[in-house]
């Protein structure tokens, strides 16, 4: 029979591509959420339960219905910059919430997790490409709690002998090559959305934040990856966790930068259209240059990302906002966006990019 492993913000960008994966690779994937953020139409491929972190009855619960073997935890806040105005928010949730869910797996007798983690753990990076040895000096509230719940993690390990690998994901980009699901965040705060946002017509322009960093071109450089891989390096996290004990990290990334102008100029070489920008004050909070050595990743894991050029990963995003919002086609203006209500991709079958 195949193994249930419990997906924590299973509804959500990373979580619901990471379900995909699972069922793919065999594995029976349960999601629990509480649709604050995530969506009902991105569990296709296994059961939803509803469901706070905070609620430990809850999680008591979903673990005896379903048994699984493994949690791989997606929930929490992502955005930096919210999180320096609302630290308490994202303490609470992402080392809060984090404390709720291990205190249900100890009760439960699941002992292994695959945890979502971020490049804003290492701050403003000291040397570049990164690898996992960085000093990690979060710059933002949202990185704190992360590396904060990366500690408890080591701390449960030692402990209670939890296996978990913390995947450090550098920007997640792109959406799924088969169009099923993709990524809508609201608000949206992510550049390639943005920008692709205002190829369609959906926004004036893009705001370019800062273009005096020390980078070739002046603006931000990142290194962008596209959904998919990162949903397969967690399948293969869980696996390689099967016979491994302690707490493990592993960054994810590229290991190539591009900066915002270049993500503007292919942006509009794949869509074919015009993008407006306009450069306003840096945001607070932003490296210049955040650049991946994933070399663990590939060396241990043996993960080998196949959608790694930003041109792939924009297409397959281009391709999922068409048919979120049922763009017909080239010259798609708001006007004739049908209807601003968020749609299900079933609801547009047949429309092309
Ligand atoms: N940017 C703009 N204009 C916008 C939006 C973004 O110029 O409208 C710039 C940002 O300043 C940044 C770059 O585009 O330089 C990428 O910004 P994103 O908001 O898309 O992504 P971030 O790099 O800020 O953050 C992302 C995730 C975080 C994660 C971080 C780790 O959102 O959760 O990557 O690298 F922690």
């Amino acid at each position: 029979m195949a193994q249930t492993i419990l997906v924590t913000g299973g509804a959500g960008y990373i979580g619901s591509h990471v379900c995909k994966a699972l069922a793919k690779a065999g594995f029976r994937p349960v999601a629990y959420d509480n649709l604050i953020q995530g969506h009902r139409w991105a569990v296709r491929w296994g059961p939803l339960e509803l469901g706070e972190l905070s609620d430990g009855d809850r999680l008591d619960a979903v673990i005896a219905a379903h048994r699984p073997a493994a949690v791989m935890h997606f929930a929490a806040h992502i955005a930096a910059g919210e999180s320096v105005d609302d630290p308490g928010k994202y303490y609470d949730n992402n080392v809060s919430g984090l404390l709720s869910l291990l205190a249900a797996m100890r009760r439960g007798g699941v002992d292994r997790l695959v945890f979502s983690s971020t490049a804003a753990v290492y701050g403003t990076p000291r040397y570049a490409p990164i690898d996992e040895g960085h000093p990690q000096e979060p710059i933002n509230p949202y990185g704190a709690s992360k590396m904060m719940a990366e500690r408890v993690l080591a701390d449960f390990a030692h402990a209670h002998g939890i296996r978990t690998a913390a995947l450090r994901y550098f920007n997640a980009a792109g959406a799924d090559p088969d169009g099923e699901i993709g990524e809508a965040h609201d608000p949206e705060t992510h550049l390639i959305p943005i920008v692709l946002e205002t190829a369609a017509g959906l926004r004036p322009e893009v705001v370019v934040f800062g273009d005096r960093y020390a980078t070739a071109d002046g603006t931000c450089v990142r290194d962008y990856v596209h959904v998919a891989d990162l949903a397969d390096a967690h399948v293969r996290a869980l696996r390689w966790l099967a016979d491994r004990t302690g707490a493990h990290a592993f960054n994810l990334g590229n290991g190539e930068g591009f900066s915002v102008r270049q993500v503007i100029e292919a942006a509009r070489r794949v869509t074919s259209r015009p993008i407006r920008a306009r450069v306003e004050a840096a945001r607070e909070g932003d490296p210049a240059t955040l650049v991946a050595d994933a070399s663990h990743a590939r060396a241990v894991l043996g993960w080998r990302p196949r959608y790694h050029s930003l041109d792939t990963q924009l297409s397959h995003a281009w391709r999922w906002l068409a048919s979120r919002h049922a763009l017909n086609g080239a010259g798609t203006t708001l006007a004739n966006r049908r209807s601003s209500t968020e749609r299900a991709p079933a609801d547009a079958l047949g429309l092309t990019s």
